[in-house]
C-alpha cells in the first residue's frame, strides 16, 4: 500500500495527539508530536534561565540552538512515543502548566520555527508519517495527501486538559487552564510567523460533541478515502 504524509493542525487540547497516535499506531506509521518539540525547547529555556523579566532572552537561545537535540523514542512498555532533549526523557516535564504557560511565545519565534520545520521535514522525507502540530498543513507539508484541522470549543478542551493533568497527579484550577487555552488559542492565531490557520485543502473536524471511538472512525473513512480514491 502506498504511504502517505497525513498532518493534522488545530487547536490546542482539542485531542488531536490522540487521535494522530492512534491512526499511525493502527497505520504502522511513524508519529510526531510537533508540539512536544515546542515544549522541549521551551523546557530548556527555563532550566538555562532565558525567562528574564525582561522577556526572553532571544540572543542566548538562538545561540544554543544548535545544542539543542530533540528525538522521540517509543517506551517498549506502553508503545507511547517519548520525547527526548539532549537525550533526557523529558516527556513528562514538558507537559507541566509552567511550561504550557511558556510555550506559546517561544513558538512565535521565527529563528525556533525555523529549526524546528526543519527537522520535521526531515522526519517525513520517507513519507509514512502522521504529524500534528499547528502549521503541518500548511508549512511543514503543504503537500501532504491528508489534512486535517480539528477543533472543539474552548471551555471543552479547558475540561479534557483538566481531567488529564488531574488523572497524573497535577491538579490545577479549571478557571486557570481555560484562561490557558483562550490565551494561547489568542497567541497561536495572531503570532506573525505561521499562524495557525486551517490550510484551504484541509479537512475540518469539530469533535466537540464527538466519543474517541467516533473520531478514530472518521479519520479512518477519511485516510481510506485518500488512498484507495
Ligand atoms: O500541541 P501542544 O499544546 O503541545 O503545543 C504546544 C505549543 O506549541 C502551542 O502553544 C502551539 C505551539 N505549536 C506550534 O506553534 N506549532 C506546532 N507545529 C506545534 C505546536
Amino acid at each position: 500500500m502506498k504511504k502517505i504524509t497525513i498532518a493534522i493542525d488545530g487547536h490546542s487540547s482539542c485531542g488531536k495527539s490522540t487521535m494522530a497516535k492512534d491512526l499511525a499506531r493502527e497505520l504502522g506509521y511513524i508519529y510526531i508530536d510537533s508540539g512536544a518539540m515546542y515544549r522541549a525547547v521551551t523546557l530548556y529555556s527555563l532550566r538555562k534561565g532565558f525567562f528574564t523579566p525582561e522577556g526572553i532572552d532571544t540572543q542566548s537561545l538562538q545561540a544554543d540552538m544548535p545544542n539543542i537535540h530533540i528525538s522521540f523514542r517509543l517506551n517498549p512498555e506502553s508503545q507511547r512515543p517519548m520525547t527526548y532533549l539532549n537525550g533526557e526523557n523529558v516527556e513528562e516535564a514538558i507537559r507541566t502548566m509552567e511550561v504550557s504557560s511558556r510555550v506559546s511565545p517561544i513558538a512565535a519565534l521565527g529563528f525556533v520555527r525555523e529549526a524546528l520545520v526543519k527537522q520535521q521535514q526531515e522526519m517525513g522525507k520517507a513519507k509514512g508519517i502522521v504529524m500534528d502540530g499547528r502549521d503541518i498543513g500548511t508549512v511543514v507539508f503543504p503537500d501532504a495527501e491528508l489534512k486535517i484541522f480539528v477543533t472543539a470549543s474552548a471551555e471543552i478542551r479547558a475540561r479534557r486538559r483538566y481531567e488529564e493533568l488531574k488523572a497524573k497527579g497535577q491538579e490545577a484550577p479549571y478557571e486557570e487552564i481555560l484562561a490557558n487555552v483562550k490565551e494561547r488559542d489568542y497567541i497561536d492565531q495572531n503570532r506573525e510567523v505561521s499562524p495557525l490557520r486551517k490550510a484551504d485543502d484541509a479537512i475540518l473536524l469539530d469533535n466537540s460533541e464527538m466519543s474517541i471511538p467516533e473520531q478514530k472512525q472518521w479519520l479512518m473513512e477519511k485516510y481510506q478515502a485518500v488512498v484507495h480514491g
